[in-house]
């Protein structure tokens, strides 16, 4: 008499433990769900404090170009007028003085500081240029054209940054490929920012190629399901350590500062596209080559 008893007990038992499993797993689905929602807020808040701190480094960097701009004209002028002015005080030192060579000025041998100073001169004058170089690209920057929205025509924009880069691309490589898709629809955004944000992009890839064998293609395409046209700009150059790759969009890195490297293309570009309600992917390695995929938001075309 007590075994059907017991297994009626354990009938119970596993219908508990059925139970027990079933909201456990419940349980887990909702903490999986909860920790999900948790990384996508995170990363929310990684891409807002960074927005927040390119806008504000931008800002700064305005206005401190803006600033600069009077007395680095000074520095350039006055740079130039100390250089003609030096080959005359030169001469007449040499003319006028008995024995120049035993002259000496602020302890400097005076056959020293015919030497210096004329590379003093021409150090300043090739910096102060270089000032103004940064400010000019800050203030073309700056300096909003009208805001022409929509009807972008995106191979329009790059067929003009590829005429632009022409000789350059040239003198890069011999593998440049270029494939446009023909189904692209109009892109929201201004295209004289868009063609500036493919100029930047497509010069660091030709920049990065060590010779000319390594390629650099350029591509457009529509994703219909995001509704988005991308552009992707590829190099076999020297690609880039993630220390770098950190640092890119911010106003002023470089590590072409030994040429004429200013660091402001990739922050400009990100920032028109951000403005544009596009983003920027970026992926590279050291020695395997840069991607970079433009994503523009398409305009909606009335049916
Ligand atoms: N395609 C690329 N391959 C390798 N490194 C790159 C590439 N694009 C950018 N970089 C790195 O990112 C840095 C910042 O790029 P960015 O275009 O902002 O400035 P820059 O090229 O140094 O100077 P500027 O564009 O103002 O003349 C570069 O100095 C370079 O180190
Ligand atoms: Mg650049």
């Amino acid at each position: 008499m007590t075994a059907p008893n017991d297994s009626e007990q354990l009938k119970r038992y596993a219908e508990d433990l059925n139970q027990t499993i079933r909201e456990l797993k419940q349980a887990n689905a909702k903490l999986r769900r909860q920790v999900e929602v948790e990384e996508q807020a995170r990363v929310v808040q990684q891409k807002m404090i960074h927005l927040n701190k390119m806008t504000s480094l931008g800002t700064l960097a305005a206005g401190i170009a803006h600033e600069i701009n009077t007395p680095i004209s000074y520095i350039l002028g006055n740079s130039q007028i100390l250089e003609e002015l030096w080959q005359d005080v030169e001469r007449v030192l040499r003319e006028t003085v008995d024995n120049p060579e035993k002259l000496v000025l602020a302890g400097i041998p005076f056959t020293d500081i015919r030497e210096m100073i004329p590379k003093m001169l021409k150090n300043n004058v090739q910096g102060a240029r270089q000032i103004s170089t940064i400010t000019s690209k800050l203030k073309d920057f700056t300096r909003q054209p009208p805001e022409k929205r929509g009807r972008t025509d995106i191979n329009r924009a790059l067929e003009y940054a590829v005429a632009i880069l022409d000789k350059k691309i040239r003198k890069c490589t011999n593998h440049f490929h270029f494939k446009l898709s023909r189904q692209l629809p109009p892109a929201k955004g201004n295209i004289h920012e868009i063609e500036q944000v493919f100029i930047n992009i497509i010069l660091n890839a030709l920049q990065a190629l060590p010779d000319k064998t390594c390629e650099v293609s350029v591509s457009s395409a529509f994703a219909k399901k995001n509704n988005e046209i991308m552009v992707t700009i590829k190099d076999q150059g020297r690609g880039m350590e993630p220390a770098v790759l950190d640092r890119i969009m911010e106003p002023f890195f470089t590590t072409r500062e030994n040429s004429d490297g200013t660091g402001l293309g990739m922050y400009i570009a990100y920032a028109i596209v951000e403005k544009t309600g596009g983003n920027l992917e970026i992926s590279s390695k050291p020695g395997m080559g840069t991607e970079v995929t433009v994503c523009l938001p398409a305009e909606k075309i009335e049916a």
